[in-house]
C-alpha cells in the first residue's frame, strides 16, 4: 500500500472534514501518499483527483461540510462505471480508498473492492441509520443544531399557545426525532419505526393536555413520516388550536462539528488507514461498546438496527402532564 485515496459521498455531515484530516495525517505518518478525490464517485469518474499533504488539511477540523465536496452518482451504479472508476484509481496509483458516507456509499465501496481496489468505509451521516455502528459522524452536531432550533420554536409556541409540529431529518430512521424529542421535552414524537398513522390519537392528546392546563404542544415529526404542513392544517381543524409546521431541513447538516463528532471522526479516519495498512479491504469501520471495530461491507449492509424501545417508552412517560 503506497497511495491512499479519500472521498466523501452522499449527504454531507459535520465531522467529515475531521475524518478527511485524520485519514491524510495518519497515512502520512505511516509513510503513505494521499490523494483526495473530489465530489465522491462522480469526481472519481471525472478523474478529479488532487494530491494531499498535512498542510492541505490544516484548519479544517472545525469546519462543517466537506472540503472534498460530495455528490450522488448514477453512472457509478453501472458495472461500466465501476470498471472505469477502478481503472482511474490504477492510473493515479491509488491502491486503497477510504469512503466516508452512508450505506449507499458503502455499497459503492464494495463494488470498487470487487474491481480489485482496497476499500474501507467510514460511517458519515447525520441519520445514525447504519446498523453496524452505534455512532455515525455528524449525528451529534445535527441533534444539537436541531435541539437549539426547536428550543426557539418552543418560545414562540408557548407565547402564542400553539401546537408546533417540527419536522427533523433522518430519511427513514427516527433517531434524530427521538433524541430531539427527549432533549426538547416534546409532547409527541412521531417515528417512522413506530408511528401507526392514527392522527386521532394525536388530536386526543392535544385536547387532553389543554384540559389539564398545558397551553402549548410540541410534536417532533420525523422526515420519514413527513407531511407536517398538511398534518398541521388537519390538527388545527380538528382541535381548534392554532397549529404551525416548521421543517428544519438542511440547517441540520451544516455547522461546526461538536467535540463528539470531531473525536469519533478523527479516530475512525485513523482506524481506516490502519486497516488499509494492515492489508484489509472491503470493511466498514464502526463504534460499538466503546471500541472502534470493523465489519465486512456485505455483512454490515445486511445488518438491521432497531429504534431503542426503552428510550421510546421513557420519552412518552416524561411527556405526561
Ligand atoms: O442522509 C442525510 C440526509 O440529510 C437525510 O436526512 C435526508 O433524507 C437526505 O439526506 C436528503 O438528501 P439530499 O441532500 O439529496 O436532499
Amino acid at each position: 500500500m503506497d497511495t491512499i485515496g479519500v472521498l466523501t459521498s452522499g449527504g454531507d455531515a459535520p465531522g467529515m472534514n475531521a475524518a478527511i484530516r485524520a485519514v491524510v495525517r495518519q497515512a502520512i505518518s505511516k509513510g503513505k501518499k494521499v490523494k483526495g478525490i473530489k465530489r465522491g464517485y462522480e469526481g472519481l469518474l471525472q478523474s478529479e483527483i488532487i494530491d494531499m499533504d498535512a498542510r492541505t488539511v490544516a484548519d479544517i477540523i472545525q469546519k462543517g461540510g466537506t472540503i472534498l465536496q460530495t455528490a450522488r452518482c448514477p453512472e457509478f451504479r453501472t458495472i461500466e462505471g465501476q470498471e472505469k472508476a477502478a481503472k482511474i484509481c490504477r492510473e493515479h496509483g491509488i491502491d486503497g480508498i477510504v469512503v466516508i458516507g452512508g450505506d449507499g456509499s458503502f455499497a459503492g465501496a464494495k463494488c470498487l473492492a470487487d474491481q480489485g481496489i482496497n476499500t474501507i468505509g467510514i460511517p458519515g451521516t447525520i441519520d445514525l441509520d447504519i446498523a453496524c455502528t452505534e455512532y455515525t459522524i455528524g449525528f451529534d452536531t445535527a441533534i444539537n443544531t436541531a435541539m437549539e432550533a426547536i428550543d426557539k420554536v418552543r418560545d414562540t409556541s408557548y407565547s402564542h399557545e400553539r401546537v408546533s409540529i417540527i419536522e427533523v431529518m433522518g430519511r427513514n430512521a427516527g433517531y434524530i426525532a427521538l433524541w430531539c424529542g427527549i432533549a426538547n421535552g416534546a409532547e409527541d414524537i412521531l417515528l417512522p419505526e413506530t408511528y401507526d398513522y392514527d392522527e386521532q390519537k394525536l388530536i386526543n392528546n392535544i385536547i387532553e393536555k389543554r384540559k389539564k392546563g398545558k397551553t402549548h404542544h410540541i410534536i417532533i415529526n420525523a422526515e420519514g413520516i413527513g407531511h407536517s404542513t398538511s398534518m398541521a392544517k388537519r390538527i388545527e381543524a380538528a382541535t381548534g388550536v392554532e397549529t404551525r409546521a416548521t421543517i428544519l431541513g438542511y440547517m441540520q447538516r451544516g455547522g461546526s462539528p461538536t467535540c463528539t463528532d470531531r473525536v469519533h471522526a478523527s479516530m475512525m479516519g485513523a482506524y481506516a488507514v490502519d486497516l488499509l495498512c494492515n492489508g484489509k479491504s472491503n470493511r466498514v469501520v464502526g463504534y460499538k461498546g466503546d471500541e472502534y471495530v470493523d465489519f465486512d461491507i456485505t455483512e454490515a449492509l445486511a445488518m438491521k438496527k432497531d429504534i431503542p424501545e426503552y428510550q421510546c417508552q421513557i420519552s412518552k412517560a416524561l411527556a405526561l402532564l
